[in-house]
C-alpha cells in the first residue's frame, strides 16, 4: 500500500506540472484529492490495514495528501496571477485621446477656383477645359499675336522639345488660359458663356511674387448684342460676390493684342478702403482681372463673323485672390508642399 501511496505521489506531482488552467486544476484535484480518489481510499481503508504497518503508512498517506493540498493551493494561485497578468495587459483605458485622424482638404487653389466658378455658373456660364500643352497656333496667333508681336515679349514661355520637319517648334506650356477661347469658339456657335480655369506656364525665375507655374481662370461670353456694359456689369457683379458688397470698380483702359478695347478692372481696396495702406500700395485700388471685347481678328479666325457677334472675354490670376486676402506674402508657398501651410486654409 505504501508503495500504493508514492506512485500517487509522484504521478499527482508529475501531472501538475503540466497544468495551465483552473479547469485541467480541478480535474486534478479530483482525481488525487477527490472523494473517490485512491490516496483518500487508502486513508479511509486504515482501519483494515494491521496495525504495525498502519502508523508508517498512515502518516505517509496524510503527509502526501497535505503536500498535494498545498501545492494544489499554491498552482490555483500561480494561474489566477498569470489570467490577472495577462487581463492587466490587454485592458483597454477607453478614457485615453484617440489616435489623432487626418482629415484631408482642398488645396487653397482648388478652393478659390471652386469660389469663381461658383459665382460664373451661377450667372449662366458654364466650364471648359483645354490642355497645358498647347500649340503655339493656340497660345498666340489666333489670339492676334503673330511670331514677332512684342507682346509676346510679355509672357516668357517655356517651349516644349518637339520640332517639327522644317526644324519649328510650334509646342509650349501654356502662358494663359486664353487659348481655351478659341478651342471654345471653333466648337461651339454662338451664345458662348463659358469659363477656364486651370494651370498656366511661365519661363520665369521664382521669388516671392513670381512662380513658373501658376493658375487663371479665363471668362468668355458671345453672343449677338454683347457690348461693353454687359462686360462691365458681369465682372462688378463678380468682384462684389467675391469680396463683398459693398466693393467698388475702377474699369481703365489697358491693351491685350486679343481684345479691342482692352481694360483692366480694380476694386477699391477691402482694408482701407480706398484711403491706401500697405495692401494697395497706398492707391486705394487692387487690379484683379484684365479683359476687354473680344477683337474682331479673334471672332473672324474662329468663323465667327463679327458684323454679327460680339462677345467680351476676361482672364485673372488666381492665386492673387487668397494672396490678397490672407496677406499672404511669397506665392512660393503655394506649391512648396508644406503642411504647416496648406493646413491653415
Ligand atoms: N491672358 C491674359 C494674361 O495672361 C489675361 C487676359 C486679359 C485675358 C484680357 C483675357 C482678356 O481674356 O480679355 O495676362
Amino acid at each position: 500500500m505504501l508503495d500504493q501511496v508514492e506512485e500517487v505521489a509522484s504521478q499527482a506531482n508529475a501531472e501538475l506540472q503540466k497544468i495551465a488552467s483552473l479547469d485541467e486544476l480541478e480535474g486534478w484535484r479530483v482525481r488525487y484529492l477527490g472523494r473517490k480518489s485512491k490516496l483518500i481510499n487508502i486513508l479511509r481503508s486504515l482501519g483494515d490495514v494491521p496495525i504495525e504497518e498502519r502508523r508508517t503508512l498512515g502518516a505517509r498517506a496524510n503527509q502526501v495528501k497535505v503536500g498535494l493540498e498545498s501545492r494544489f493551493t499554491q498552482k490555483k494561485e500561480q494561474i489566477e496571477l498569470l489570467k490577472n497578468q495577462s487581463l492587466e495587459l490587454e485592458k483597454i483605458d477607453v478614457t485615453l485621446p484617440g489616435q489623432p485622424y487626418q482629415v484631408g482638404r482642398l488645396h487653397l487653389t482648388t478652393r478659390t477656383i471652386k469660389e469663381i466658378c461658383d459665382i460664373f455658373i451661377s450667372l449662366g456660364f458654364q466650364i471648359v477645359e483645354g490642355p497645358e500643352v498647347e500649340w503655339e497656333h493656340y497660345n498666340f496667333e489666333a489670339l492676334n499675336m503673330p511670331a514677332e508681336h512684342p507682346a509676346r515679349d510679355g509672357f516668357a514661355t517655356l517651349w516644349a522639345d518637339y520640332k517639327t520637319e522644317t526644324g519649328a517648334r510650334p509646342m509650349l506650356m501654356r502662358t494663359h488660359t486664353s487659348p481655351v477661347q478659341i478651342r471654345t469658339m471653333e466648337k461651339a456657335k454662338p451664345p458662348i458663356r463659358v469659363i477656364a480655369p486651370g494651370r498656366v506656364y511661365r519661363y520665369e525665375a521664382t521669388d516671392a511674387t513670381h512662380e513658373w507655374m501658376f493658375s487663371q481662370v479665363e471668362g468668355l461670353a458671345v453672343d449677338k448684342n454683347i457690348t461693353m456694359a454687359d462686360l462691365k456689369g458681369t465682372l462688378f457683379e463678380f468682384a462684389r460676390r467675391l469680396f463683398g458688397q459693398d466693393r467698388k470698380c475702377r474699369f481703365r483702359v489697358d491693351y491685350f493684342p486679343f481684345v479691342e478695347p482692352g481694360c483692366e478692372i480694380a476694386i477699391d481696396c477691402f482694408v482701407c478702403g480706398g484711403k491706401g495702406c500697405r495692401l494697395c500700395g497706398s492707391s486705394g485700388w487692387i487690379e484683379i482681372l484684365g479683359a476687354g471685347m473680344v477683337h474682331p481678328e479673334v471672332l473672324r479666325g474662329c468663323g465667327i463673323d463679327p458684323e454679327e457677334y460680339s462677345g467680351f472675354a476676361f482672364g485673372m490670376g488666381v492665386e492673387r485672390i487668397p494672396i490678397l486676402r490672407y496677406g499672404i506674402d511669397d506665392i512660393r508657398l503655394f506649391y512648396n508642399n508644406d503642411l504647416r501651410f496648406l493646413k491653415q486654409f
